[in-house]
């Protein structure tokens, strides 16, 4: 049986710096991940990492502090304020660690690391590397990850926990190449699995963000935190929803509606327009959209022209490329169609500001985890930070939890959770329902899209709730339709599958129990925040009839709830 002191679980931007980290203490780290670390959904982060570095002109009078506050605000006062904080004060070393790891920044003229002004920042304070930040990183991580000599275990795919009263001793991996469901051992499990996204048809995330980036700590008995909190990018691609980096609006890129205007000062200040939080703005174009000013395609105007070619070939390469290759469109010569597309989950695998679970030896961080410090609304920039912040110090934590752990595997715990995952295959081999795994994911994101987005209200979200409930009894008689062992992606489709009624069903249970509006969950029943009965953290474990909701406080700081206005 295999064994590793540490499990990372994720080759991503968080998974790759919790292993860095562990690894500076731990002999034994080893990452499994579903693609190769270098095609990881990271690497389509565009426009930037977010720290005080007053490096700018008009970011002069930036300090940590005044980050710390931007994020509390714009989470809309759910974030946990003491994570928000450690997020905010490790910025600046966090990003010349990656200078100095060799992530090649754009500069100013003087040759400092360039910022550019993101939405809800009060300055420029997004360090960027062009528009394609996350994939440097991710360049920049993966050569240490080479350097360290950390196992990695490509496109494996993890099912299921082993755990046992309360404690996590490793994962049950499906290896495509054999075809063979592996018991791997671990004193230590981190999980940096990323995003959901795929739960929704009109995503920027990537094929593989799907429900099983949570599924197994959910069925082991880990609570989901805040999952009712699903971010709308406010620009992604009209129909294809690829991601229209915020850095367009940073440098100055204006939303335009079919009567020529920049409707955003009808919402936000003159001072902030394009520039306010992802939750506002994306209500924004939503509103222009449903009242009849969007174009007949049904999109809103992203208008870079004004900026000219320099510019746009200079910080926006990769988004001219795009526009350029998906829909014939020069961004130099004509506005990019765009409408919001969901983006990113706030909440997920509850953990404490160490990155650990209620569950002994089982960690999270980066968008699976919910630590939480963005609360309900996570600032643009702030998740790249947040990956490497918190996978460091997740990795460091499971580090010291290891020390004095007995280095093998507990075969009987691992073989008892294979057995379960082997039956529970060969058991939906023998379905005789109608349909497919795909089809019920179709149908669920779609269900998605109509119930729980960016506008909300009861009857809806009951009525997705319901629907919700009905794919799921026709999911339990669907049968995989390749019944080989090796390469076998129907069964991935069916943990994939899983992964997504269940957590879709937690997301909408959340959405329906807050009678609210906060961040980017928004009830036109419930259209102002509530402090006085709201102002706490959901968390939703799971049960085969249905999540069972419980809820914990938000730890406060030094900043008081007030109203947010921009
Ligand atoms: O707009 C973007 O470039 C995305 C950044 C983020 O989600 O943090």
């Amino acid at each position: 049986m295999i064994f590793h002191e540490i499990l990372i679980v994720g080759g991503g931007l968080a998974g790759m710096r919790a292993a860095i980290e562990a690894a500076k203490k731990v002999k034994d780290v080893a990452i499994v991940s579903r693609v190769h670390p270098m095609r990881s959904h990271s690497g389509e982060a565009q426009g930037g990492i977010n720290a005080a570095l007053a490096n700018v002109e008009a970011g002069k009078d930036d300090n940590i502090d005044k980050h710390a506050f931007d994020t509390v605000k714009g989470s809309d006062f759910l974030a946990d304020q003491d994570a928000s904080e450690y997020l905010t004060y490790q910025g600046p070393e966090t990003i010349f660690e990656m200078e100095h790891w060799g992530c090649p920044f754009s500069r100013t003229p003087e040759g400092k690391i360039a910022q550019r002004p993101f939405g809800g920042a009060g300055y420029p304070r997004t360090c960027y590397a062009t528009d394609k930040t996350g994939l440097y990183l991710l360049q920049t991580l993966f050569e240490q990850v080479i350097k360290a000599n950390i196992k990695v275990y490509e496109e494996w795919v993890v099912f299921a926990l082993g755990s046992e009263n309360g404690t996590c001793y490793g994962v049950i991996a499906y290896d495509p190449n054999s075809g063979e469901l592996v018991p791997i051992g671990a004193n230590a499990v981190i999980f940096g699995t990323g995003g959901i996204g795929r739960i929704y048809s009109n995503t920027t995330n990537a094929l593989t963000n799907t429900g099983l980036a949570m599924g197994a700590p959910f069925w082991a008995g880990v609570p989901l935190k805040d999952i009712e909190f699903i971010q709308f990018h406010p620009t992604s691609l009209a129909r294809s929803h690829i991601l229209m980096t915020e850095g367009c609006r940073g440098e100055g890129g204006y939303l335009v509606n079919n009567k020529g205007e920049r409707f955003m000062k009808n919402y936000v200040s003159e001072k902030v327009m394009e520039l306010g939080p992802r939750d506002i703005v994306a209500r924004s174009i939503q509103t222009e959209i449903n009242e009849g000013r969007g174009f007949p395609d049904g999109s809103i105007h992203l208008d870079l022209r004004h900026l000219g070619a320099a510019k746009i070939m200079d910080r926006l390469p990769g988004i001219r490329d795009i526009c350029l290759s998906f829909i014939g469109i020069d961004p130099i010569y004509e506005p990019i169609p765009i409408t919001p597309g969901t983006h990113y989950s706030m909440g997920g695998i509850d953990t404490d500001i160490d990155g650990a679970s209620r569950m002994k030896g089982l960690y999270a961080a980066g968008e699976c985890a919910c630590v939480s410090m963005h609360g309900a609304n996570r600032l643009g920039g702030n998740s790249l930070l947040d990956t490497i912040v918190y996978g460091a110090r997740a990795g460091k934590r499971a580090s010291e939890y290891v020390r004095d752990k007995e280095k093998g595997p507990k075969t009987k715990t691992l073989e008892e959770a294979l057995k379960k995952e082997e039956s529970k295959i060969a058991q939906w081999k023998k379905g005789n329902g109608e349909g497919n795994p795909y089809k019920i994911k179709n149908e669920l994101s779609e269900v998605m899209v109509e119930g729980f987005s960016i506008f909300r209200n009861e009857q809806a979200m009951a009525k997705g709730l319901g629907k919700i409930k009905e794919l799921k009894e026709k999911s339990k008689k669907l049968r995989p339709a390749f019944n080989g062992k090796r390469y076998n992606y129907d069964i991935i489709g069916f943990y994939d599958m899983r992964g997504n009624l269940d957590v879709a069903e937690a997301i909408a249970t959340g959405a329906l129990s807050r009678k609210e509006s906060r961040g980017s969950h928004f009830r036109i029943d419930f259209k102002t925040r509530d402090d006085v009965n709201w102002l706490k953290h959901t968390l939703a474990y799971f049960t085969e009839t249905g999540p069972r909701l419980d809820y914990s406080p938000v730890k406060i700081t030094k900043y008081k709830p007030e109203e947010r206005k921009y």
